[in-house]
């Protein structure tokens, strides 16, 4: 497999630490201190996930030269779903006009973009398929309690789309994956949206369900578990931190980010961070930062990129590309 093409979507509207200053008790000093983030962007009444992700997915498709009836196969990794179904995949593959292929949304979370993409590199390696889309959207404005200071600085929307193909010279271009989960550790961070277990979550007498995280658990593992499976990718590809040509974590915090950093003895410069511009975009955050590195480094073909995430479930996921 390789990544053809990367695009992006970030809506438009831009909200600042001071915003929030005025919004909860905070300030920018310790959103900044605390994790790195300065502003986010917030999605319009219009912008849906699936809306984004459509959006992300056409500046993809354009790069690669393709159209909307090239794809083979959708795949959409989102925790804020426009509904719990049909499928986010559904919805864009109908607003691209892809006709009827395979549309499938994958949920791991924060790790959902990685997990599809590994998903892809399947179908790809089986030559079931060449040409699949692989989406990040999230509009997580809308599942964040604006009244907690503790979890709505931390978050904000937009979508990033990877079109997967085989290469040319029919070598995978995935050097080594590592999925994985821990669900005993449910409940440190969870939206309960949706659920079949209980009241449904439109019961008006429980009102809204909004995501809730233990922050300083969620801290510890993101660093324990990131740390690992990247190095085990590392070792498994037969490749020195130094040998990469950029590094690509997880956006959440850039406290995580430098302690992932110095863990792998990752160089700074070859660590790619734009969490200060968009915070924690769950699913989206790995494609968005694929598409800015790949103007900022720039990439090369042959280049070798390690991707790696973690979010609830919790679920890890990464992988090495030669680009
Ligand atoms: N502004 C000001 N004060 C705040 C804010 C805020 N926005 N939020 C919390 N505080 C206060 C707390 O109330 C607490 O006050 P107290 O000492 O009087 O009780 C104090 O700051 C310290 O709070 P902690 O929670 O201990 O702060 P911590 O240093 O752990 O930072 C944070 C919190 C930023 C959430 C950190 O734990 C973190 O980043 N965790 C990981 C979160 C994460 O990555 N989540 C997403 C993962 S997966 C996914 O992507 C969906």
């Amino acid at each position: 497999m390789r990544i053809a093409a990367v695009g992006k979507y970030l809506p438009e509207k831009v909200l600042t630490n001071a915003d929030l200053e005025k919004m909860v008790e905070t300030t920018d000093e310790w959103i900044v201190t605390r994790t790195g983030i300065k502003e986010r962007r917030v999605a319009s009444a219009a912008e849906s996930s699936a809306e984004m992700g459509a959006r992300a997915a056409r500046a993809a498709l354009d790069k690669a030269g393709l159209v909307p009836a090239d794809i083979d196969l959708i795949l959409v990794a989102s925790v804020t779903p426009d509904a719990t179904f049909p499928s986010t995949a559904c919805y864009i593959q109908h607003k691209l006009g892809a006709g009827k292929c395979a549309a499938l949304d994958v949920q791991a979370a924060c790790s959902g973009f990685l997990y599809g993409l590994v998903v892809a590199s399947q179908f790809i390696a089986t030559g079931a398929y060449k040409n699949i889309l692989v989406i990040g959207a999230e509009r997580l404005s809308s599942i964040v309690d604006w009244k907690d200071r503790g979890t709505c600085v931390l978050f904000g929307d937009g979508a990033g789309a990877a079109v997967v193909q085989p290469r040319a010279d029919g070598k995978n271009g995935m050097l080594a994956f590592d999925l994985g989960a821990n669900g005993g550790l449910h409940d440190i961070l969870y939206l309960m949206n949706g659920r079949t277990t209980g009241p449904n979550g439109n019961d008006p007498k429980e009102g809204p369900h909004y995501m809730k995280m233990s922050g300083q658990d969620v801290f510890k593992q993101a660093v324990t578990e990131m740390g690992r499976s990247a190095r085990k990718v590392l070792e498994e590809a037969g490749l020195a931190p130094a040998d990469l040509a950029c590094a690509i974590p997880h956006q959440a915090n850039i406290r995580i980010i430098d302690a992932l950093q110095e863990r792998l003895e990752i160089p700074r410069e070859k660590c790619f961070i734009n969490v200060q511009r968009y915070g924690n975009i769950s699913a989206a955050c790995i494609p968005v930062a694929l598409e800015e590195a790949e103007t900022h480094y720039p990439l090369q073909r042959g280049d070798k990129v390690l991707l790696v995430a973690f979010g609830g479930g919790l679920v890890w996921a990464s992988c090495v590309l030669e680009w």
